[in-house]
């Protein structure tokens, strides 16, 4: 077994769709014990799947691409490590390691994770008389659930874009709540090329009709499972659609929510931090019936993916609002994962509370992301030779083919050893797995594919 099979085996764990224990099981066993809730839960197979069938093409000896794993791998099939954050994590002291973290998070952590969701502009804002607040979480997915038990009611609908990353449905569902979708892109010629800007205010209009809060998530920048990442004007468009319905429905309580779980692999990193200030600047009122909510994940950005560490960061001009909803996500995380992990949260604040540590950890993130960058240049250049109309994308783990029969595609792909994952609309393909000499191969794929 070369390096890359080995690293594919290892990496099977660290898919979040990996399936669960006893997967293929008999659905109706436990049927008499378990919630009607619970038996409608079955494990989704899908990238396991297409992974298991790249590995068996390797261990046949095949010269097979790997575009399946949802995990950014060196291009020798490695795991890709911040070696900062690995090397502070070993230095930490045993009590940080061992002891619980306060229920809300350490608070230099807390700090950090608001600085992380808003990079400079920050301070501006506060001096704006804008509220902040953080709560710690177990990474991305515990601030994702945060939200959605906390901010919808249930029965309600959230807003979604048409292409999103699979287990939001499961966290909504989870909370009993039903997502509504927009389409990713708009038709040809709009005025904000990355984002449907009518079809998610007719959403919103809609939900506004039927529901006494609205919540929307938008996975932005650097969208899984697309890479796609909006733009200045586009992000003003969409705060300015959301703030004016929340003018418009006084009664409606509104919560974007950015899931910002690659954003510190992106161009324009804390892009809604700069769009929101600049909305103030305008002097935009800010409606007391909105509420702007970040997901923070620090599972890539630090890859520290099994660290289980993140934030949920809201922020609203009123701090009477911003302690209540402090206090709130405290006690949901208390009654949900109790505390999430020390060692995590005393690292990265140590790390990034002084310059040195701070820019260390930003020279490897670079290096990690140049990994992206040529990857995605790559593949882009290829697809744009070969006519493969492969999404507009930017930045991030992914790139992404829409299709309407995206399973024929993965199949006639992998039928010349290129292994992608065929999800709902279309094709994912991992560029954080496939090493840059291999990516023309997988547009040529692509190409074939698609003839
Ligand atoms: C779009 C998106 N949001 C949130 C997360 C949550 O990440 P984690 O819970 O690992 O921090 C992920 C992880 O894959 C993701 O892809």
């Amino acid at each position: 077994m070369n390096q890359t099979d080995e690293s594919a085996t290892k990496f099977e764990g660290q898919l979040k769709e990996e399936p669960l224990i006893g997967w293929p099981m008999d659905h109706d066993a436990g049927a008499g014990l378990l919630n009607p809730y619970a038996q409608t839960k079955v494990g989704s197979d899908t990238i396991f799947a297409w992974l298991a069938r790249y590995q068996n093409a390797k261990a046949e000896g095949r010269d097979a691409v790997n575009g399946t794993i949802g995990a950014l791998l060196e291009d020798d099939g490695n795991l890709a490590i911040n070696a900062v954050v690995d090397e502070a994590i070993r230095q930490a002291p045993p009590v940080e390691i061992a002891a619980y973290a306060p229920l809300t998070g350490l608070p230099a952590f807390l700090d950090l994770a608001k600085t992380l969701a808003l990079g400079e502009r920050r301070s501006e804002l506060e001096a704006m008389g804008i509220a902040i607040t953080a709560t710690a979480s177990a990474g991305g997915s515990g601030a994702l659930y945060l939200a959605a038990t906390n901010f919808a009611n249930r029965g309600d609908h959230v807003l979604l874009r048409d292409r999103h990353w699979g287990p939001y449905k499961g966290f909504l569902a989870g909370c009993d709540l039903k997502a509504r979708t927009y389409p990713l892109l708009p038709k040809a010629g709009s005025l904000y090329p990355f984002v449907d800007i009518e079809g998610f205010k007719g959403e919103l209009a809609e939900m506004c009709l039927h529901q006494d809060k609205v919540m929307m998530w938008l996975n932005d920048p650097a969208h899984n499972p697309t890479g796609l990442s909006l733009t200045p004007d586009g992000r003003m468009a969409m705060l300015e659609a959301v703030m004016e319905s929340a003018s418009v429905n006084e009664n409606v309580g509104h919560t974007l929510l950015i899931d910002a779980a690659y954003h510190l692999y992106a161009e324009e990193p804390h892009g809604w931090a700069e769009t929101i200030h600049d909305a103030m600047s305008n002097g935009w009122p800010w409606p007391e019936n909105l509420l702007i909510t970040f997901a923070l994940s620090l599972s890539k950005s630090h890859t520290m993916y099994g660290l289980r560490t993140g934030a949920i960061v809201s922020i609203h001009p009123d701090q009477a609002v911003t302690d209540r909803i402090a206090t709130v996500m405290g006690v949901t995380g208390r009654q949900t994962w109790s505390a999430a992990p020390r060692v995590s949260q005393y690292t990265v604040s140590e790390l990034h509370a002084s310059d040195e540590g701070g820019a260390a950890w930003s020279n490897e993130r670079d290096r990690l992301q140049s990994l992206l960058t040529e990857r995605r240049n790559a593949l882009n250049a290829a697809c744009e030779a070969l006519n493969v109309p492969l999404n507009p994308t930017h930045d991030g783990f992914f790139a992404w083919l829409d299709h309407e029969d995206p399973g024929r595609i993965a199949e006639a792909c992998a039928e010349q050893d290129v292994y992608l994952v065929p999800l709902t609309g279309g094709v994912r393909i991992g560029l954080c797995a496939i090493p840059l000499a291999q990516v023309k191969r997988v547009a040529e794929a692509l190409a074939h594919a698609l003839n």
